[in-house]
């Protein structure tokens, strides 16, 4: 794992980072400011606040300081130079996106990514003027191929959900450096923890922290994360960082604030207007989570490889995708980008297919039904009639949720008790 500080490792970092006693109350455990207005001193210090001359809460649409102590930790985690909340992990994609994009303008996306992520970029941007143009995560041409001189970026998922597919982050990465082009990759699922993208050349992380990070099923939220050393300065394909704002008396953001340009717009503008602020209960659930992080995945990971392995060696199973299994054809960019695990949302393939399937979720008692992953609990979906259901049977296919895949994101409970709801109810189909 990449050194993120002189001193300290992950498992500090995860602990300390972002959250230092607070310097108000004295209080250890980082207290929810449950706030959404900060008197100004005077009018100056109100024009100042206002003109992004100095530093400072204003209004907790933009800037909270529970929030902020959130951004903090998860950009240190990362790797990153700057953070920005928000309010889901749809709202991070879309937020990532809305400093590049314009009318008219492209963004890549990999065709194996979350099924949300896919209607969400291929048909509800078309509504912005922004186009998605897929490529195929498993082959890093074919993201050369796509680019065109109205590509303003290149998305994909490190580890895709539903699960088992590793991209092949350093060579879409080159290609996105090639290009010119900021690369954005989704680390929800392999979580920091396992894998830092910044440090493979993306440029921006985005996560859903609904997941893995708050931890345990009980705070919707996202975050962008930006690395702080894509050259936006005089880089015309950028005008919002680019060029002279005039809403900000003409402050260029790359000049004046250098490699938190990015992270200063995306609060400045982006939240200001977008609106897609995270609520500071929320940022103090996830800023808990995250202290536990380390311990959580470390059983994530060993409980889904033997719960992948048993359903491996099953008689009513087609096919299990998990990276961690040698069968797996990502088997090698496993070991490569995430050496530590390869988390533990999987697929698999249940013979008899659609029905048996439907059958399968109806039989499970330890699992639970929902459409969520990362969570404390197992969970057991059938992408294909839930989260995958609005998209095209190739899209579906294309995304590895055919009419056969049960997806599971295994939990920290015993990995023998796991394996014996899922054998018992294997059996009855
Ligand atoms: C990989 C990935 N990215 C993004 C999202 C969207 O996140 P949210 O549900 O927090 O909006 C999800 C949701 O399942 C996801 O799995």
């Amino acid at each position: 794992m990449r050194k993120l500080h002189p001193n300290y490792g992950f498992n500090t970092l995860a602990v300390h980072a972002g959250t230092a006693p607070d310097p108000a109350t004295g209080a250890r455990s980082f207290p929810i400011y449950q706030t959404t207005s900060y008197v100004f001193d005077d009018a100056d210090h109100a024009a100042s606040l206002f003109n992004l001359q100095a530093p400072g809460f204003i209004y907790s649409r933009l800037t909270n300081p529970t929030v902020a102590a959130l951004e903090e930790k998860l950009a240190t985690l990362e790797g990153g130079r700057g953070g920005t909340v928000t309010s889901s992990g749809h709202a991070a994609e879309t937020l990532a996106l809305f400093p590049l994009m314009s009318p008219g303008m492209e963004v890549v996306v990999a065709d194996k990514v979350y099924g949300g992520t896919i209607n969400l970029m291929g048909k509800s941007y078309q509504k912005f003027g922004w186009k998605a143009v897929f490529a195929n995560t498993d082959d890093p041409e074919s993201f050369r191929k796509a680019v065109t001189e109205k590509t303003r970026a290149i998305f994909i998922e490190n580890l895709a959900n539903p699960g088992g597919i590793v991209a092949d982050l350093e060579a879409i990465a080159k290609v996105a450096n090639e290009a010119e082009v900021p690369l954005v990759v989704d680390n929800t699922l392999a979580t920091p923890f396992l894998s830092q993208p910044l440090e493979w050349g993306a440029d921006l992380v985005v996560h859903s922290t609904t997941k893995y990070l708050s931890g345990q099923g009980n705070a919707v939220g996202g975050v962008v994360i930006d690395s702080g050393k894509f050259p936006w300065l005089g880089n015309s394909k950028y005008p919002s960082l680019s060029t002279p704002s005039a809403e900000y008396n003409g402050l260029t953001f790359a000049e004046t604030f250098g490699d938190l340009a990015y992270t200063m717009y995306s609060h400045a503008v982006s939240l200001r207007d977008l609106g897609c602020t995270q609520s500071p209960m929320n940022a103090w659930i996830t800023l808990n989570g995250i202290e536990t992080l380390p311990l959580r995945i470390e059983r994530h990971c060993s409980n889904g490889l033997d719960v992948a392995k048993f359903l491996e060696s099953h008689n009513k199973v087609e096919w299990v995708s998990h990276a961690g299994l040698e069968s797996s054809p990502y088997y090698e960019l496993g070991k490569k980008y995430m050496p530590d695990g390869t988390g533990s949302v999987f697929s698999f393939g249940v013979k008899g297919g659609y029905e048996s399937g439907l059958k399968l979720l109806e039989s499970v008692e330890l699992f639970s039904h929902v459409a969520n992953i990362g969570d404390t609990r197992s969970l057991i979906l059938h992408p294909a009639s839930t989260t995958h259901r609005q998209l095209t049977e190739e899209q579906r296919i294309a995304a590895n949720a055919g009419p056969e895949v049960i997806r599971l994101s295994i939990g920290i409970e015993c990995a023998e008790d796991l394996i014996k709801d899922l054998d018992q109810a294997l059996n009855k189909l």
